[in-house]
C-alpha cells in the first residue's frame, strides 16, 4: 500500500432519508445561540436545544474532541431530533456517523468492530494535494450523435479557451454524460481533473455578464482565466478515515462504501493509514476534522462496548461522542450492576448531560402541524385538536404515526381533507401502548408469557412520565 487510494472517495454523495425526522433541518437557534420558538422545523425544547448550539460552536471552534454528551430524556421527547438538528447545522465537511446501540449486535462482525468503523466514519481527513487541472472558459460544447447505440458510444469536442490559448479536445462517454451532469454550457468556466476526469463548474465568464437575466441572480461571474490551460492546482478533498479504511482494504473495494457491505477491515490496514495520515499530517498535507458519532439508545451497548468508547475517547483522533437513553437506573448489559443510563460510572463520568422534557399541548400541535405539512397532509382544525389531545394522552411518536394513517382512511372516504372521524377510526385500528397493555393483561392466560422478569424490570425503568 505505497499509494493510497483517494480519487474514487471523492464522489462520493451523501443520500439524505426521509423519515420520521425529515422536518427536521437544524436546531433553530439564533446568532446567540438562543433557540427560536419554532425554527428550523424544531418546536419547543429550548434549554436542551441551546446546549447542543453550544456543543456544536464548541465542535466548529475544535474545542472539545473526544468529549462526550448524553441525551436524556423520556421517550419521545425529541432526543433523535436533537441529533438530526445537529448533524444538520454541521456542514457537510464535519462528518457525522449515527448508529443505534442495538445495531451493533446484529452485524457480521464483531461488536468492537463495529463501533471502531462508527467512531472512524466520524473523523474527516481534509487533504490537500497537487493535482493537474484542465481549466478554461468553454468555447463550445459539440457532440455527435451516432444514429444506432447509446450514450456510451458518443463522441464530440469540447473546446476551452484561456485569455492567451485555445485548445480542442476529443470528449468520449464518459465526459459527454459527465458535462451534460454539470450542464455545462459554452461561456462556462471549468476545471476538469486529469486523472478523475471530474468537472467543476467555477461560474460564468464575464464576458458573458449581458446574459445576466437569463441566468438569474445566483449566477457567480468568474474571470476566463490566463496563461496554459493545463496547469497544477492545490486541490483540497475531505474523507473519512472509514472511506480510506474501506477503499484500501484489498478484499472490499470502494464499491463496498454504497452497499455498506465492508466486512471486518484488519488492523494492519488501520494502522499503516494511520502511520500514513500521521506523515502527511507533518508534511502539512492532511489535517483531521473531529466529526460527531452519535449512537442512539445506548443502553443497548454492554459493558465490552462502554470499554472500548471509554479507551477510543483517549485517541487524539476521537470524534465527539453523543450518546442518548431514555432509561432511568437501570442494569448495565453484561454486568449485574445497575447504573444511572445504564451505563458505567467511568463513562458517565465523562459525560456532559442533556436533559429533555415532555412537550406541553401547544408544543405538540406545533409538532403535529410541522408534520402534517411534511406529510402533505390537510387536516381540519377540530381533528387536529383531537389529535393533539390524543398525543397529551398516549404518546407525541404514537400522535405522528396517526397522521399517515388517517390520511389513508380520509382518502379510502374520499374526502377532501382529514377529519375528526378518520382520527377515531385509526385510532380504533391501531393500540397505543396503554390500550395494548390493557388489552395484554385482560387476555394474559391467550399469549406466551415468559417466566423471568428480569428483562420487564429493565423496561419498567424507562423514564416514563408520572
Ligand atoms: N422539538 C421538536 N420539534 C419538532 N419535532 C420534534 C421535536 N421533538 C420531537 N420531534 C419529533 O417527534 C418524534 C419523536 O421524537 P424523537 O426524537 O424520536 O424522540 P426520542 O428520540 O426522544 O424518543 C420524531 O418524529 C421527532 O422528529
Ligand atoms: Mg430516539
Amino acid at each position: 500500500m505505497a499509494e493510497l487510494k483517494l480519487s474514487e472517495s471523492r464522489d462520493l454523495t451523501r443520500i439524505e432519508r426521509i423519515g420520521a425526522h425529515s422536518h427536521i433541518r437544524g436546531l433553530g437557534l439564533d446568532s446567540s445561540l438562543e433557540a427560536r420558538d419554532v425554527s428550523e422545523g424544531m418546536v419547543g425544547q429550548l434549554p436542551a436545544r441551546k446546549a447542543a448550539g453550544v456543543i456544536l460552536q464548541m465542535i466548529k471552534e475544535g474545542k472539545i474532541a473526544g468529549r462526550a454528551v448524553l441525551i436524556a430524556g423520556q421517550p419521545g421527547t425529541g432526543k433523535t431530533a436533537i441529533a438530526m438538528g445537529m448533524a444538520k447545522s454541521l456542514g457537510l465537511e464535519t462528518p457525522f456517523a449515527m448508529i443505534s446501540g442495538s445495531e451493533i449486535f446484529s452485524l457480521e462482525m464483531s461488536k468492537t468492530e463495529a463501533l471502531m468503523q462508527a467512531f472512524r466514519k466520524a473523523i474527516g481527513v481534509r487533504i490537500k494535494e497537487e493535482a493537474e487541472v484542465i481549466e478554461g472558459e468553454v468555447v463550445e460544447v459539440q457532440i455527435d450523435r451516432p444514429a444506432t447505440s447509446g450514450a456510451a458510444a458518443k463522441t464530440g469536442k469540447l473546446t476551452l479557451k484561456t485569455t492567451e490559448m485555445e485548445t480542442v479536445y476529443d470528449l468520449g462517454g464518459k465526459m459527454i454524460e459527465a458535462l451534460g451532469k454539470e450542464k455545462v454550457q459554452s461561456g462556462d468556466v471549468i476545471a476538469i481533473d486529469k486523472v478523475s476526469g471530474k468537472i467543476t463548474k467555477l461560474g460564468r465568464s464575464f464576458s458573458r455578464s449581458r446574459d445576466y437575466d437569463a441566468m438569474g441572480p445566483h449566477t457567480k461571474f468568474v474571470q476566463c482565466p490566463d496563461g496554459e490551460l493545463q496547469k497544477r492546482k492545490e486541490v483540497v478533498h475531505c474523507v473519512t478515515l472509514h472511506e480510506i479504511d474501506v477503499i484500501n482494504s484489498r478484499t472490499q473495494g470502494f464499491l463496498a462504501l454504497f452497499t455498506g457491505d465492508t466486512g471486518e477491515i484488519r488492523a494492519e490496514v488501520r494502522e499503516q493509514i494511520d502511520t500514513k495520515v500521521a506523515e502527511w499530517r507533518e508534511e502539512g498535507k492532511a489535517e483531521i476534522v473531529p466529526g460527531v458519532l452519535f449512537i442512539d439508545e445506548v443502553h443497548m451497548l454492554d459493558v465490552e462496548c462502554f470499554s472500548f468508547l471509554n479507551r477510543a475517547l483517549e485517541n487524539e483522533m476521537a470524534p465527539i461522542l453523543v450518546v442518548a437513553t431514555n432509561r432511568g437506573i437501570t442494569r448495565i448489559r453484561g454486568t449485574n450492576y445497575k447504573s444511572a443510563h445504564g451505563i458505567p460510572m467511568d463513562l458517565l463520568d465523562r459525560l456532559l448531560i442533556i436533559s429533555t422534557k415532555p412537550y406541553t399541548r401547544d408544543e405538540i400541535r406545533k409538532i403535529l402541524d410541522i408534520r402534517c405539512q411534511e406529510e402533505d397532509v390537510e387536516m381540519a382544525e377540530d381533528a387536529k385538536q383531537l389529535l393533539t389531545r390524543v398525543g397529551e394522552g398516549t404518546s407525541l411518536r404514537y400522535a405522528i404515526h396517526l397522521i399517515t394513517a388517517a390520511a389513508l382512511a380520509s382518502q379510502k372516504r374520499k374526502g377532501k381533507v382529514v377529519e375528526v372521524q378518520d382520527i377515531d377510526r385509526v385510532y380504533r385500528l391501531f393500540l397505543d401502548v396503554q390500550r395494548s397493555t390493557q388489552y395484554l393483561m385482560e387476555y394474559q392466560s391467550q399469549y406466551i408469557n415468559e417466566v423471568t422478569i428480569e428483562a420487564d424490570e429493565d423496561d419498567a425503568n424507562a423514564m416514563v412520565p408520572e
